[in-house]
């Protein structure tokens, strides 16, 4: 039975791996791959599961994935792509040579296990990059730690600090695996929302802010976190120092730990990333989080990193070196190389960290105005890969999509008949506040001109 039950998962893992390699080599749609994949995982539900081996506690509630849905609903219906967040466009030829080299090269050792909690060529690269913009010195080898991309150090960090019944506060709408971590980690949401303030003509993601009171309020004696995402997804709002300040200063007030997750630190348009780490008194209470995928336009590579003070550090690495331990060690020498060349040109307007949010600002006033023309509103974000747009003024007929808010049937609805992917803003909420939501859907306007021009051509027929 036991041998059975392997038997059938390795083969759903494998069918699930074809699907996901197919449907990013754009294989997907093609009946080799899609056919044999879902229905084996349905039939594999119905299969009778001993009541004794089952899922611990801690994953409940944590299974659902917006991703899945609407992903795959996209390669079904073959439709052009602008939910999902990774660039479809190349990442600069030197990073991309960095890593073929090493593992070409001659140093064979490359290709090793290296130092566990980060390579000590891209642990020395990180700290020389980010302690000026920290305004300190940041010690390579007890401040930095090296994790599977960005998630990895999310991952890291509520595990090593959230004990049950830990509340953390999460401001609302954010990235979907706050909630899911900290539940698994024994910990208690406590969610804050960023509401629009009334705007005359464009709007934009400045105009998003939470309540002064509401956030003091959300601060008590069991509060041990908050999770800051700064430029933030979805809405792409760069957090004001006004803004930052305030956090820091209840952070400090009550004692609190902040998460501050800043994959997105590059890319920032009419506005400034402010780091809430660099803020004075917040170094020993904030962990800062980044990552390569974003950085240089390679998210499967899968390297990120933590930075903060080393007794918060040396936490993160406990759980690193029970779990996952290591990283893959090419991957890191290319993003210490690519590292190393940007700062070399650092106040070049070649720079990788400067020409990427030119070109992606001409896409986003693009994707703002297509939107605009189809009556969709563009809420113009100041930073990052996303934008989203108020679709309470569509019109569409979905009395035959499933779902419990308007975005997210409007979404299947768009995907059915306009071919077109993007993301429900509804997923992006606690379960008792997705209505605030349901006006709006996420476009990821970090792609290539061919995939804007086939939305555009889209939106041009709507
Ligand atoms: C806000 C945010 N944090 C973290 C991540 C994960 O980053 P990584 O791919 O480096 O794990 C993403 C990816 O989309 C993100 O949008």
């Amino acid at each position: 039975m036991m041998i059975c039950c392997r038997k059938t998962a390795v083969q759903i893992f494998r069918r699930n791996i074809c699907y996901v390699a197919a449907r990013n080599f754009g294989l997907v749609g093609s009946d080799r791959f899609l056919e044999p994949v879902f229905p084996s995982i349905n039939l594999s539900i119905s299969r009778k599961m001993s009541s004794k081996i089952r899922g611990t506690k801690r994953l409940e509630g944590t299974d659902e994935n917006v991703w899945n849905v609407y992903t795959k609903m996209a390669a079904d219906f073959k439709a052009v792509n602008v939910g999902q967040g990774f660039p479809d466009f190349s990442p600069p030829d030197y990073v991309k040579e960095a890593l073929a080299n090493a593992t070409a090269g001659d140093r064979h050792i490359l290709n090793q296990y290296t130092r566990g909690h980060g390579h000590p060529r891209l642990v020395n690269a990180i700290s020389k990059l980010f302690s000026p913009l920290m305004g300190r010195d940041i010690d390579p080898l007890n401040e930095v730690i090296v994790t599977t991309g960005a998630y990895g150090a999310l991952f890291c960090s509520f595990q090593a600090f959230i004990e049950d019944g830990d509340e953390v506060i999460i401001i609302e709408p954010f990235y979907d695996c706050y909630k899911p971590m900290t539940l698994m980690a024994g910990g208690v949401p406590k969610y804050v929302s960023l509401r629009p303030k009334a705007t005359d003509g464009q709007s934009s993601s400045a105009d998003w802010v939470f309540d002064e009171k509401e956030l003091r309020s959300a601060f008590n004696s069991k509060t041990k976190a908050i999770v800051v995402n700064n430029p933030h997804n979805p809405l792409g709002k760069l957090y004001t120092r006004e803004e930052l300040q305030m956090i820091a200063d209840l952070c400090i007030e009550h004692d609190v730990l902040c998460i501050s997750d800043e994959v997105y630190e590059w890319l920032q348009y009419d506005a400034k990333h402010v780091r809430i780490g660099s803020l004075p008194g917040m170094w020993d209470r904030t962990l800062t989080i980044g990552s390569a995928g974003k950085t240089f336009s390679v998210t499967g590579w899968k390297i990120g990193w933590a930075m903060g003070a080393p007794e918060l550090i040396k936490h993160l690495v406990t759980v690193w070196q029970n779990s996952v331990f290591h990283c893959n060690t090419p991957a890191a020498e290319a993003v210490a190389i690519g590292i190393e060349k940007e700062m070399s040109r650092f106040d070049s307007p070649d720079c990788y960290f400067t020409s990427l949010p030119r070109e992606l600002r001409e896409k986003r006033d693009q994707v703002a105005k297509l939107l605009s023309e189809v009556g969709m509103k563009p809420i113009l974000p100041n930073g990052g890969y996303f934008m989203l747009a108020d679709i309470s003024g569509i019109e569409a007929d979905l009395s035959g999509e499933e779902g419990e808010t308007r975005d997210g049937k409007f979404v299947k609805w768009m995907i059915r008949n306009k071919k077109l992917a993007t993301i429900p803003v509804s997923a992006f909420y606690s379960a008792s506040h997705k209505k605030m939501g349901e006006n709006y859907i996420r476009f990821c306007f970090c792609k290539s001109d061919e995939t804007l021009n086939s939305m555009a051509d889209i939106l041009k027929q709507w």
